[in-house]
Order: C-alpha cells, then sequence, then structure tokens
C-alpha cells in the first residue's frame, strides 16, 4: 500500500505548478489514486492564508479540470490543500517549515520536497532543506524532486549533483523527465518488447532512418528569462529527445526494474557517436522564428518578444544527426528535432525501413515502391501506425499506402496527463520513469561540443517564418537526396507525401 506523505511544492505559484502540478494531483484526487493523508503544502512568498491558497488553487483548477471543476472533488481536494510563506532564500524559513510539517496530526511523516523553481534555485533550495535538517530520514523518507534542465552543461551538471549528493541519497532524488510519463512513450517499451515481429527487424539491417520530432506552434510565452539562456537545445533535445531515443535504440533490459531499465538506456547514450568541434556543423543545426502567421494570428519574431535581446541568436528550432555506435544501430542515422513556432503541435517518433532487396516491380507502373515507415505519435495524436504498400483494386500494377494502426486510445478516452503518472511514481518511491544522474551525465556529453561551437558564433543565426515547418537549410543534415523531414502522422495513401 502507498504510504501517505505531504508534498511540499516549491514555486507553488509559478507556472509549472499551476499548469501541471496542481491540475494533475487534482486529477489524481478524482480517480481516486492519491493516497488517503496525503496532504499538499504550497511553499510561496506571498502572506496567504490557507484559505486565500484555496481560493487560488480553485481559480488555477477551473480552466484546467478535464471535465470541469467537480465540487465535490475539489472539496476532498481542498482538505489536502495548506499554504506555507516563506522565502527560498532564507534558512529561517526552512526551520519554521519543519516546525509545520512535525505537526503529525495533520502532516504525515514521509515528506516528497518538488522544485517547481528556476533551475538556479535549486542549489539553494536543497542546501536549505539539508540546513534545516529536512534531509534527514529519521522518522519518515524525504525525497526530493528535480525538474530539468538538470545543469546548464556538463560541467554545472556535475557540480549540482556533487552539491546533491553532499545532503541527499541517491534513492532520496527524483530526477524527473515529463516525457517519460506520456503516454506513447511508455508504449514505445511495450510495443518493442511485448511483441515479436517488430524485434527481427529493429536494427541496421532494415531500419534506414530513425526520426524523432517535438514541434510546438507557440512561442516562448512569458519565459524569455529562462529561454534567452537556454535555447531549444538545451530546453528540449537534451532532455526529452534523447531520453525518447534512447527508448527506440534500446536493448531489452534484464527486468523491467528501474536500475535494469536505467543501466540499457545509459548504454544507448554512451554508444553515442561523439561530434568533434569540426562535425558540428554537419550534426546539428540551430534557427531562430521570425515574425509569421500561427493559426491565422500575426505573431512576433523571436527577437521582438519581451525580455528577448534585440541582436539574440537564441535558437528557438534545433535538429541533431546522431549516430549509435552499437552492433544494433551502427551507421543508421537519427534525426532529431525540436522547434517553437512551427507549422503545428506534433511530437512524433517516425521511423524509416528500408527498401526490399530487389526491384521486383521495375518493370511496372511502380518506378519506386514506397518504403514502409512506422509513426508513433506522441501528441496530439496517440498512435502506432504501420505503413505498408498494397495493391489497390483495378487493372493496373499499382500501390497504395495502407495502414495498420495499433492505436489503443479511442476518440472517447481523457489522455492523462504526464505528470499525474509521474507524481504518483513519486510519492510510491519507483524511480523507473525517473532519471539516473549517469543518465543526465552522458546527454550532456552528447550535446556539450555543440553548445560550446555554438556559443563562440553568436553572429548569425538562420530564421524561418513563424508557423512553418523550419528552415530548408536544416535538411543538410540529411545522408541522402532521397531523405527528408517527415511532419505528419498521415502518408498520402496515393503518393506518398507527408
Ligand atoms: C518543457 C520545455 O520541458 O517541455 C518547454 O521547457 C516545452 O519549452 C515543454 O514547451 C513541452 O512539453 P509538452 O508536454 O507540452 O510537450
Amino acid at each position: 500500500m502507498t504510504e501517505p506523505c505531504t508534498f511540499v511544492i516549491f514555486g507553488a505559484t509559478g507556472n509549472l505548478s499551476q499548469n501541471k502540478l496542481l491540475p494533475a494531483l487534482y486529477h489524481l484526487e478524482q480517480a481516486g489514486r492519491l493516497p488517503e493523508g496525503v496532504m499538499i503544502m504550497g511553499f510561496g512568498r506571498r502572506e496567504w492564508s490557507n484559505n486565500n491558497w484555496r481560493k487560488e488553487v480553485e481559480k488555477i483548477l477551473i480552466p484546467r479540470a478535464r471535465q470541469g471543476l467537480d465540487a465535490e472533488v475539489f472539496s476532498r481536494f481542498c482538505h489536502r490543500l495548506h499554504y506555507f510563506q516563506g522565502d527560498l532564500t532564507d534558512v529561517e524559513s526552512y526551520h519554521r517549515l519543519k516546525t509545520a510539517l512535525s505537526d503529525t496530526s495533520h502532516f504525515p511523516d514521509n515528506l516528497t520536497f518538488y522544485m517547481a523553481i528556476r533551475p538556479a534555485e535549486f542549489g539553494t533550495v536543497s542546501n536549505n532543506l539539508a540546513a534545516a535538517g529536512l534531509n534527514k530520514e529519521d522518522n519518515g523518507w524525504r525525497r526530493l524532486v528535480i525538474e530539468k534542465p538538470f545543469g546548464y552543461d556538463l560541467e554545472s551538471a556535475r557540480l549540482l549533483e556533487e552539491r546533491l549528493h553532499r545532503d541527499y541519497r541517491e534513492e532520496q532524488l527524483f530526477r524527473i523527465d515529463h516525457y517519460l510519463g506520456k503516454g506513447t512513450v511508455q508504449n514505445v517499451l511495450v510495443f518493442r518488447f511485448a511483441n515479436l515481429m517488430m524485434e527481427p527487424l529493429w536494427n541496421r539491417n532494415y531500419i534506414d532512418q530513425v526520426q524523432i520530432t517535438h514541434a510546438e506552434s507557440q512561442g516562448i510565452e512569458k519565459r524569455a528569462e529562462y529561454y534567452e539562456g537556454a535555447g531549444a537545445l538545451r530546453d528540449m533535445l537534451q532532455s526529452h529527445l534523447l531520453q525518447l531515443l534512447t527508448l527506440v535504440a534500446m536493448e531489452p533490459p534484464a527486468m523491467l526494474d528501474a536500475e535494469s531499465l536505467r543501466d540499457e538506456k545509459v548504454k544507448v547514450l554512451k554508444s553515442i557517436r561523439p561530434i568533434p568541434p569540426s562535425a558540428v556543423h554537419a550534426h546539428a543545426f540551430r534557427a531562430q522564428y521570425g515574425r509569421g502567421v500561427v493559426n491565422g494570428e500575426k505573431v512576433p519574431g523571436y527577437v521582438e518578444e519581451e525580455g528577448v535581446a534585440a541582436n539574440s541568436t537564441t535558437e528557438t528550432h534545433a535538429a541533431l544527426k546522431l549516430y549509435i555506435d552499437n552492433w544494433r544501430w551502427r551507421n543508421v542515422p537519427f534525426y532529431i528535432r525540436t522547434g517553437k513556432r512551427m507549422a503545428e503541435n506534433r511530437s512524433m517518433i517516425c521511423i524509416r525501413f528500408k527498401h526490399p532487396p530487389q526491384q521486383l516491380f521495375q518493370q511496372t507502373q511502380l518506378e519506386q515502391v514506397r518504403p514502409n515507415w512506422l509513426v508513433m505519435g506522441i501528441q496530439p495524436n496517440e498512435c502506432l501506425r504501420l505503413e505498408l504498400q498494397a495493391k489497390p483494386p483495378g487493372l493496373e500494377m499499382k500501390t497504395r499506402t495502407t495502414t495498420m494502426d495499433a492505436s489503443i486510445r479511442g476518440d472517447e478516452e481523457e489522455p492523462l496527463d504526464a505528470y499525474e503518472a509521474l507524481l504518483l511514481d513519486a510519492i510510491e518511491g519507483d524511480h523507473s520513469l525517473f532519471l539516473r544522474y549517469d543518465e543526465v551525465r552522458w546527454a550532456w556529453k552528447v550535446v556539450d561540443p555543440i553548445l560550446k561551437v555554438w556559443s563562440m558564433e553568436r553572429d548569425f543565426i538562420y530564421t524561418y517564418p513563424a508557423g512553418s515547418w523550419g528552415p530548408m537549410e536544416s535538411n543538410r543534415l540529411f545522408d541522402r537526396d532521397d531523405q527528408t523531414w517527415r511532419n505528419s502522422i498521415f502518408a498520402d495513401p496515393e503518393d506518398g507525401t507527408m
């Protein structure tokens, strides 16, 4: 049985807490999955009472509750909500927090601290918690959930890790990557390892290329301060997209426990061919959105966004070509890309298979049979589709792309938010979908050379109109002329365009 805990949110009034954490906790309440006794404490600067906070949470949840805010569920949820006024940088606040939490008639002994704060504050908060003895597990466990980005580059990640390990054991640390909580992402493992059919084909003999795309139509919203220092490579690629790559590429783990899974993911990251500085341009591409039109509305360019420097060369679009030097994947390109203000919101993994070895249909109207693709849609469409070629009825020898659809979520089924699964895992102490430090370190090793070269080239960046699929120049990453970005989940059945 899951033990109850007090869930303390640092940054309780911030974006992450409003958009993700509080709605996820509410939906867990609604689903009856929050163990009895779990308390949620918002830590914030404002002078609020519990009642102010509950009213605030109601306002936050009204537009975000999936089927509208349910009065009965919210009233149950309200009983769990507490507010604590404190200053993140002031140790005294943490001593007071400790005293407040020691009232065990209200608060369970176990404590989960969630860092929904700026990355620069992770070290301060974890230190201050330890200074007040809130890292000590004398009565009940203490867990620290840390959002990405974990560090700013390889070296800063190492320093943060050292700092955390002074006061916390690895078992206490939950480095979250919310992509691992997404339905299709978990399905990658099930699809690969619960079915026999794909495994013989899942290698360099049959796979021509793998593409992983995360495109967003939104811009940087109000996050210029963070985004200017991060850019798309750190914000999405180093974390979420490299995690997706590991799941596609890993070997079957010995068992499904957290360590076996993470061991296999680390092996993939270690096998990624290092990119020397001289090869950065052949393997990495960056660009920035200019003005354009998104969903019929004119939007400003990146450098016109509030808080962005007029001469900023921070990338809002990044694409990489990576190779995994192991027996399974040698010389299969993995193309991964992300972008803000792209034409649509679309995240997907697309795997293109090779052509059959014999061009049997050469003498027919078919000049070139189109290749098979396996498309795993992550969002907004969660789907799993295998494209095959078949002959449509008629006298001519033609092919049409047909699809075997293994999607499992019906339209009537509500998608869960990734945070729901992950918050529950953190409360239950399951590390499987959280990152171990060596994963983070190896992921930084992959992108570090690119970051270094880009940081020295600050006078030029390609641009693309907001609302487009990014600049044509990113095609330079492809190994061959017949390779190109796949932008759509669906292929045109007649001509195979995507
Ligand atoms: C976050 C990034 O980690 O992931 C954001 O910081 C990005 O910039 C977001 O928009 C995308 O997540 P999701 O779940 O909306 O696809």
